[in-house]
């Protein structure tokens, strides 16, 4: 698929500017607290590189993978863990870091798992909201856009693997 079929939904120059007002947020809502954020391989893997750049509050690092099964674009609702962290999350302040919450089953089921562990908070920053799709209600508490319901690549967000690593947010156009 050629990148011009594809068209721009919001730049990276939207997107940086987005990012800095959410982190500035995230900073002053933890003061004087040292958070874990935790990325969602592989989609938010961009997006928190950037966000964690403009922190003014320590901060650790860590990753999970999951999935759920299938490579359409469509979630299927059953979701597993490919990769696990590599720490506990007890009496910590963590903060998830999603792509794109859109029938709200992944980040449902991930939250419900850590929370189990025991952190002393947990919270959600997703850079992207597909609030039409929603199957089972799931509010993020920091939210970089809202978008229509349309499929999304770009900035970490693919196609079959593809287009990650482009800068913009695109959408495919149909
Ligand atoms: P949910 O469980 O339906 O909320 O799905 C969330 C996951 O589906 C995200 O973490 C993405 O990996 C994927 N996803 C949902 N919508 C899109 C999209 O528009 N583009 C790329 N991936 C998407
Ligand atoms: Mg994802």
């Amino acid at each position: 698929m050629a990148e011009e079929t594809m068209e721009v939904l919001l730049s990276a120059k939207q997107i940086e500017e987005r990012i800095k007002e959410l982190a500035e947020a995230i900073s002053e809502d933890y003061r004087g607290n040292k958070i874990l954020v935790i990325g969602v391989l592989k989609g938010a893997v961009i997006f928190l590189s950037d966000l964690v750049r403009h922190l003014t509050i320590p901060v650790e690092i860590d990753f999970m993978a999951v999935s759920s099964y299938g490579a359409d674009t469509n979630s299927s609702g059953v979701v597993r863990i490919l990769k696990d962290l590599e720490q506990s999350i007890t009496d910590k302040e963590v903060l998830i870091v999603e792509d794109i919450i859109d029938t709200g089953l992944t980040l449902t089921y991930l939250y419900e798992n850590l929370l189990r562990r025991g952190p002393k908070s947990l919270k959600v920053v997703t850079l992207l909201d597909k609030p039409d799709r929603r199957q089972v209600s799931f509010n993020p508490d920091y939210c970089g856009f809202k978008i229509p319901d349309r499929f999304v690549i770009g900035y970490g967000l693919d196609f079959d693997e593809n287009y990650r690593h482009l800068a913009d947010l695109r959408v495919l156009k149909q």
